[in-house]
């Protein structure tokens, strides 16, 4: 028994381009956004608000935000650090905020120049930020299946900190396999422990594609009873200070396995693959997405 519907967060624009070598000008990432708008996608991380001095690809989020032509019935949301970049984001006026923790000191302490406390500890004001414009707030908790630098993670850390973000204003928690690691057993266990103590409804998975992992991950987590899942159009993305992190799931895989198993998504995948290929070319890099270079004869 498979749910009839479910949420897709598309994250190509902000985890998709963070980590590509060049920097998209804010006329092609307008553009790239423009066209998902129209796919039928519902939720698209449009940016980040974070130090350009650490993801110059997301210095001009600023100028995206407020030139892309935001659908009324679209979320656009963007991920955010600490309060310089809620602030920021709340100047873009963007429909919702992401803030990220980890359940790794070491990767932390890597991306973000904190320990997990101190990282949470500058959520509080963004929270209270966030709730004064009403905007909504998503969290994760990235190295949810395992990190870089620690190896194997404690799953009752990733339990603790989703329910420490749950119950300081997160809507959802999206739990992210950062680097790729995890499989479907390991996924089975972390549910195990996660929707022991949390509704599943607050739960997403965020999957990162690295050993061809991802969409079993993912057919985990709906037997699992959940909802909602990220992706990357064309299987963009990766983290900067994530040791050997590749591509996300790519949207289209997703969309494709979900059509097919009569799993309403409201995407048009022809739509999307075609947008795939474009930002692909755009950046000169290959299609993730093996739906995609089937579909599209690539
Ligand atoms: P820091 O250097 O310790 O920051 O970096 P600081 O607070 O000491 O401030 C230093 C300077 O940065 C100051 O400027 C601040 O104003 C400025 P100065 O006075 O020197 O001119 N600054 C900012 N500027 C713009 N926007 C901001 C901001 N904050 C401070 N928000 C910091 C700490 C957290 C800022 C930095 O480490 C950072 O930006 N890290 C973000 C790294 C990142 O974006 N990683 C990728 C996203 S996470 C991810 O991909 C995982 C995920 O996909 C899930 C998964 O896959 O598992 C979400
Ligand atoms: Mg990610």
């Amino acid at each position: 028994n498979y749910p009839t519907n479910v949420k897709l967060v598309e994250v190509g624009p902000r985890d998709g381009l963070q980590n590509e070598k060049i920097t998209l000008s804010v006329k092609d990432k307008v553009a790239f956004i423009d066209a998902l708008s129209n796919t039928g996608i519902k939720h698209i991380e449009a940016g980040s608000f974070v130090s350009p001095r650490w993801v110059p690809q997301m210095a001009n989020s600023q100028e995206v935000f407020t030139s892309i032509n935001k659908h009324i019935d679209l979320t656009y949301s963007a991920l955010v650090p600490n309060l310089i970049g809620a602030q920021a984001a709340v100047d873009a006026n963007v429909n919702e905020i992401a803030i990220f923790s980890a359940a790794s000191e070491t990767f932390s302490k890597k991306n973000t120049n904190c320990s997990i406390d101190e990282s949470i500890a500058k959520f509080v004001p963004v929270l209270t930020l966030a709730k004064l414009h009403n905007i909504p707030v998503r969290g994760y908790v990235s190295c949810a299946f395992g990190c870089p630098y620690e190896g194997k993670v404690d799953p009752s850390l990733v339990l603790s900190l989703s329910e420490n973000m749950l119950a300081m204003g997160c809507y959802e928690i999206s739990l992210g396999d950062t680097i790729g690691v995890g499989t479907p057993k390991s996924v089975y266990r972390l549910l195990a422990t996660v929707l022991s103590r949390v509704e599943k409804s607050k739960i997403a998975l965020h999957m990162h594609d690295t050993y061809g992992q991802a969409l079993a991950n993912v057919l985990i987590g709906l037997q699992e009873g959940l909802t909602t899942f990220d992706a990357a159009v064309a299987g963009l993305g990766g983290c900067p200070y994530a040791k050997g992190s590749s591509g996300n799931l790519a949207t289209e895989d997703l969309v494709y396995m979900l059509q097919h198993m009569g799993i309403n998504t409201g995407i048009d995948l022809h739509v999307l693959t075609t947008i795939g290929d474009k930002i692909c070319k755009t950046l000169n890099r290959k299609n993730q997405s093996k739906a995609a270079n089937t579909l599209l004869n690539l």
